[in-house]
């Protein structure tokens, strides 16, 4: 849906020199149909097996997204009470949301059971406790599914690999069949499933397929015990090519590796893909406003920093930084760098990049997911808005932030 026609760098049948133009930068800019075709690739792929793709609401959380999404039929995967407010203001079904994460604050139990969502993803007895005693409270049953760790090892960034027993994600699986059985004691607990979610950015997804199998033995485990499982929940993961020329794990592959083995079981299988519906779909606008040379590095000063995208500054992660109007000049090698007070402060390091010049817009690819939801305010800086591309149409569906919003909430 990114490509260039002639000389300049298009999101669909948008030129995005002119986007950046007139809705100024930073911005991000998210193609629709790019974000729709990711989804579809899962739905299509699972064909006629029962299964739920639950968008994973922590890539991009922007609300017109969500609303596309919702209106193609997808669930969500939320981590918190702000993401399943989300998902009530796009539109979304919650009884297709499931609530994942480690640490869910009471209130964030008591809306979720308000909103009648699918079912909770726990990760510790004392959360199948406290779910158990608000749901009793409100005379309701709550679907459960424990999130087990099967140790097995993503390959992937540390901060973004959840798999191995060292970390503090799920219940180890080899203890998860007397965490089932003792939950029978919770009368308002329903066990409905098994999770997993072994990381992120997962280039390779034998692992994944390690794990399945590790979740599928426990889950008949489970039933021959009269646990009445019916789903599993596989997580998220699959990565996407931020590199030009590296390969993404094709999604159909993925997703026929699943039916194969879950055809036979009357299980239905959901997944919570976050990265690989909403990653290729987005880039971050900037402007070069200087280049500078100190010593032998060159820099290209650009006017996003890493408050707009932390990525490359948090796991070095690499985003490919391309021209939206390509000029005939021969590549650079440069650091590409934002405004903000500190060496960290990079999109991109000596990287063979176009010879771009002051004034000159660039598109920081592949930023669809983690990007805005990573941004912050750090050195006053307003957030950038996002920009939703549909055909030959685009529009705001979130305003730059101003300097009032940045004080919002604040007294002297
Ligand atoms: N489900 C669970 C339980 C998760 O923890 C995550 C991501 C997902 C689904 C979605 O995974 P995906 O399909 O997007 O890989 N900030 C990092 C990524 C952190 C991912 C955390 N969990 C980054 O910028 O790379």
């Amino acid at each position: 849906m990114f490509h260039y026609s002639q000389n300049d760098f298009y999101c669909e049948q948008v030129p995005l020199a002119d986007v950046a133009a007139r809705a100024g930068t930073p911005a991000y800019v998210y193609s629709s149909a790019a974000i729709l075709a990711n989804y579809q690739a899962y739905d299509d792929a699972f064909g006629d097996l029962p299964h739920g793709i639950c968008y994973s609401v922590k890539a991009n959380s922007s609300l017109a997204l969500l609303a596309l999404l919702a209106r193609a039929g997808a669930g969500f995967d939320i981590v918190s009470g702000g993401e399943l407010f989300r998902v009530l203001q796009a539109g979304g079904d919650t009884s297709k949301v499931v609530f994942s994460g480690v640490g869910k604050h009471a209130d964030e139990v008591e809306d979720a059971l308000a909103a009648g969502i699918h079912s909770f993803n726990c990760e510790s007895e004392a959360e199948l406790a406290l779910i158990d005693a608000l749901a009793a409270r409100r005379g309701v049953k709550a679907r459960f599914a424990i999130r087990v760790n099967p140790d097995v090892d993503a390959s992937t960034h540390p901060y973004i690999s959840t798999g191995l027993r060292e970390h503090k994600f799920g219940i180890a699986i080899a203890e998860a069949p007397d965490v089932y059985q003792r939950a029978r004691r919770f009368a308002n607990l329903e066990p409905a499933g098994v999770s997993c979610h072994i990381g992120s950015q997962i280039l390779d997804f034998n692992p994944i397929l390690e794990a399945v199998d590790k979740v599928l033995a426990l889950a008949g485990t489970l039933r021959d015990q009269g646990c009445p499982i019916r789903h599993l929940d596989l997580g998220g993961g699959l990565g996407i090519a931020y590199h030009a020329g590296e390969q993404a794990p094709h999604i159909a592959a993925f997703i026929q590796a699943l039916r194969s083995r879950l055809a036979a079981t009357g299980l239905s299988v959901m997944v919570e893909p976050g990265r690989s519906i909403a990653g290729p779909a987005g880039v971050l606008l900037a402007r070069v406003l200087y280049r500078k040379q100190n010593g032998p590095k060159e820099f290209v000063v650009v006017d996003a920093a890493m408050n707009d995208l932390i990525r490359p500054a948090l796991y070095r992660a690499h985003h490919e930084i391309v021209p939206l109007r390509k000029n005939l000049l021969p590549p650079i090698t440069a650091d590409v760098v934002g405004p903000i007070c500190e060496s960290g402060d990079f999109l991109a390091r000596d990287r063979r990049l176009a010879n771009v010049m002051p004034g000159d817009y660039v598109a920081v690819c592949s930023t669809g997911a983690y990007g805005f939801v990573q941004a912050s305010n750090y050195n006053s800086r307003p957030r950038a808005p996002e920009i939703l591309v549909e055909g030959a149409a685009w529009r705001t569906i979130r305003r730059r932030e101003t300097y009032e919003d940045l004080i919002r909430g604040e007294t002297l």
